[in-house]
């Protein structure tokens, strides 16, 4: 017999190519702590950002493989470039929810003036990132493919300097910029530093709508950053796939979050 879960209880996975959907984890899990979490990745083959949409389908199929198994409440795609070019292939393919990420392009619109939008080479070049561009971006935006951004941070997450090298952030002057991958939060001090203006991303609205597709609303909850450590959280983390220890040990050591399983 199938137990009645709680609101917010049963379990949900979390991918992305690498470590950036940890920053999204660790957000749902604050919304929907009674949850059991599975963050699987692929960091073998991170970036994904300068792949062709085929392959992206491919891998991301492959290190999915067998998640029906777990029932999960939802699948949370913690990952911009993969929602961009095959959130609707996901769709048809698992029966439980698929939630995904997009660029807080809307947000930056409130804003108004000019308006930079950083994201993979993928994401730029998909069809839903140009139809959100043209329906909800301010005017005045451009979007730039950061190719080298993803894997340097994936490679040095563990040591990265203040200011980023050169050449991995376009010359621009924008009122606003939008971080279209979720590996970017990481460097979100460095951007904002670098563009000296206000920086938005997607995480606390997926995590929203996430929240909401479990039955927790987050109302209640306090607006912590990313970087907010909250050492007395432990949620139940289990790391399947990828560089598990690695991820492990972001979760543990740049968020302050315990985890078992
Ligand atoms: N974290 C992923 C995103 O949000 C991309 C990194 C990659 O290129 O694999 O787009």
């Amino acid at each position: 017999m199938v137990k009645q879960s709680k609101q917010g209880e049963g379990v949900a996975v979390v991918f992305d190519s690498g470590i950036g959907g940890l920053n999204l984890l660790c957000e749902c899990a604050r919304r929907a702590p009674q949850m059991h979490y599975y963050y699987v990745s692929d960091n073998q083959n991170v970036p994904y950002g300068d792949r062709s949409a085929e392959e992206i389908l491919r891998l991301t199929l492959n290190a999915l493989d067998g998640i029906e198994k777990l029932r999960p409440s939802a699948l949370v795609i913690a990952c911009n470039t993969v929602t961009a070019q095959c959130i609707d292939s996901l769709r048809k393919i698992f029966p439980f929810p698929v939630v995904g990420i997009q660029p807080a392009v809307k947000q930056a619109a409130e804003k108004g003036g000019k308006c930079l939008v950083l994201a993979t080479e993928a994401t730029v070049s998909s069809a839903p990132f140009k139809k959100l561009i043209s329906r909800f971006a301010p005017a005045d935006t451009a979007a730039v493919g950061c190719s080298g951004l993803a894997d340097y941070i994936e490679r040095n997450i563990f040591a990265l300097p203040a200011v980023l090298p050169q050449g991995l952030l376009p010359d621009f002057s924008p009122n606003s910029v939008v971080l279209g991958c979720t590996h970017y939060a990481f460097v979100k001090e460095q951007i904002q530093n670098r563009y000296k203006c206000a920086v938005y991303d997607g995480i606390f609205g997926t995590a929203s709508r996430f929240s909401e597709i479990v039955g927790m609303t987050d109302h209640f909850l306090p607006r912590a950053g990313i970087f907010d450590h909250s050492p007395h959280n432990a949620f139940k983390i289990t790391f399947l796939r990828g560089n598990c220890d690695k991820n492990a040990r972001i979760v543990k050591y740049l968020f302050g979050i315990e985890t078992f399983d």
